[in-house]
C-alpha cells in the first residue's frame, strides 16, 4: 500500500473550496432520473449526458473528484477521450462506484446489507487500470418506528464497509465511506442523531480493526436532519449543529475529510446546510460535498435531452458547483440563489 499517494489523493479531493460530484446512478437509477425528463435511457443517452457534466467549463474549480459508473468509467467523448482522462486532465480526480447494491438482509425483516465484495479485489485492480484513484461503497440504513435498525445491521454493514475499504488500499485506490441513514420516514432529528451516532461508532470500529489508514480515506455520512415525513423540520442552523456534534464524537481527526450526500435534500437545502457547517469555524477533517441529486437535478431541469439547451445545462452545474464552493467557505448566502 503506498499511504503517501492515498494521502494525497484524498487531500487532492477535499483541497480548498473542492468537492465531489457524484454521477454513479446505476442504470435503473439513472433510468428513473431520465424518466423524470422524458429521455429514453439508452447508453448514448446515458453518455451525452455524463459528457455534458464533465465537460462543463469552470467546474475543476470546485469538483476535486467525479464518481462514475462501471459503464461510464469505459465510455468516451465525441472525440474519443476516455472519461477518467478528460477528468484528470482538468485535475478532477476520477473515481468509481463499486458497491453492488443494497439488498434484503437474511432474518432481518426490512433491514439491508450491501453486496459486491466477492471478486471485488480483481474489480479494483481493473478499474485501477482504467484510471480510477478513489472507490465508492453505500450502506443503506433505514430508520423504522419499531427496532431497526437493528445493532446487527449495523454492524454488518459497517464489517462489509471495512473489508471494502481494506480492499481499496491494497489496490491504491482511496475508498469512500458511505454510511448512509435515509432520510425517509417519519422520525425526528434526535433519532437520527442517535442511528447516525451508532453506524459512526461501528464503522469506526470496524474499519480500525480491518488496518485501514484513516488519513486515506473519506468519510460520505449523512447530515443528521429529521426524516422527510417528521411534522418538526429542523432549521439550518440545528442540522448543523446536530450534524457536527455527532461526527466530532464519532469521526478521528486523521480522517481528512467528511463528504456529504444530499439524500433527497433540496439543491438549495444541501448547500445551505453544507454552509452553516463551515460557518461554524474550522472542524478537524474538510467539511465538503458528493452530492448527487442536490447537484444534478437542476441540470437535468434545464437539458430535457435537448442540444440546444446543452449550454443551459452545464450553467445550472456551474453554478450549483460555485455555490458550494462558497458553502465550503461559509461564504453562501440563499439570496445567491436568484442571481442569473
Ligand atoms: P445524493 O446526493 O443524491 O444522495 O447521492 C449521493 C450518492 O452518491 C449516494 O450514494
Amino acid at each position: 500500500m503506498n499511504t503517501d499517494e492515498l494521502r494525497s489523493v484524498a487531500n487532492a479531493i477535499v483541497a480548498r473550496q473542492k468537492g465531489v460530484l457524484a454521477a454513479d446512478e446505476s442504470n435503473p437509477t439513472i433510468k428513473k432520473r431520465f424518466d423524470s425528463i422524458q429521455v429514453e435511457s439508452t447508453e448514448e443517452n446515458r453518455r451525452r449526458y455524463r459528457e455534458i457534466l464533465f465537460t462543463a467549463e469552470g467546474i475543476e474549480r470546485t469538483l476535486g473528484g467525479v464518481i462514475l459508473f462501471d459503464e461510464t468509467l469505459r465510455q468516451h467523448t465525441r472525440d474519443g477521450i476516455p472519461f477518467p482522462r478528460l477528468l484528470a486532465d482538468r485535475g478532477i480526480v476520477p473515481g468509481i462506484k463499486v458497491d453492488q447494491g443494497a439488498k434484503a438482509l437474511a432474518g432481518h425483516p426490512g433491514e439491508k446489507v450491501t453486496e459486491g465484495l466477492d471478486g471485488l479485489r480483481g474489480r479494483l485492480a481493473e478499474y485501477k487500470q482504467l484510471g480510477a484513484q478513489f472507490a465508492k461503497w453505500r450502506a443503506v440504513i433505514e430508520i423504522d418506528e419499531r427496532d431497526i435498525p437493528s445493532a446487527f445491521g449495523i454492524r454488518a454493514n459497517a464489517h462489509a464497509l471495512a473489508r471494502y475499504a481494506a480492499l481499496c488500499q491494497e489496490a491504491g485506490l482511496v475508498p469512500i465511506v458511505e454510511p448512509e441513514v435515509l432520510m425517509d420516514g417519519a422520525h425526528g432529528i434526535e433519532r437520527c442523531e442517535a442511528v447516525t451516532a451508532q453506524a459512526l461508532q461501528a464503522v469506526f470500529a470496524e474499519l480500525d480493526a480491518h488496518g485501514v489508514l484513516f488519513e486515506g480515506m473519506l468519510l460520505k455520512p449523512n447530515m443528521v436532519i429529521a426524516g422527510k415525513k417528521c411534522a418538526h423540520q429542523a432549521g439550518v442552523e440545528a442540522v448543523a449543529e446536530a450534524t457536527l456534534r455527532c461526527l466530532r464524537r464519532y469521526v478521528p481527526a486523521a480522517v481528512p475529510g467528511i463528504v456529504f450526500l444530499s439524500g433527497g435534500q433540496s439543491a438549495e437545502d444541501a448547500t445551505e446546510h453544507l454552509n452553516a457547517m463551515n460557518a461554524l469555524g474550522p472542524q478537524p477533517w474538510q467539511v465538503s460535498f458528493s452530492y448527487g441529486r442536490a447537484l444534478q437535478a437542476p441540470v437535468l431541469a434545464a437539458w430535457q435531452g435537448r442540444e440546444d439547451r446543452v449550454a443551459a445545462a452545464q450553467q445550472a452545474l456551474l453554478k450549483r458547483c460555485d455555490l458550494n464552493g462558497l458553502a465550503r467557505d461559509g461564504k453562501y448566502l440563499r439570496a445567491m440563489e436568484s442571481a442569473t
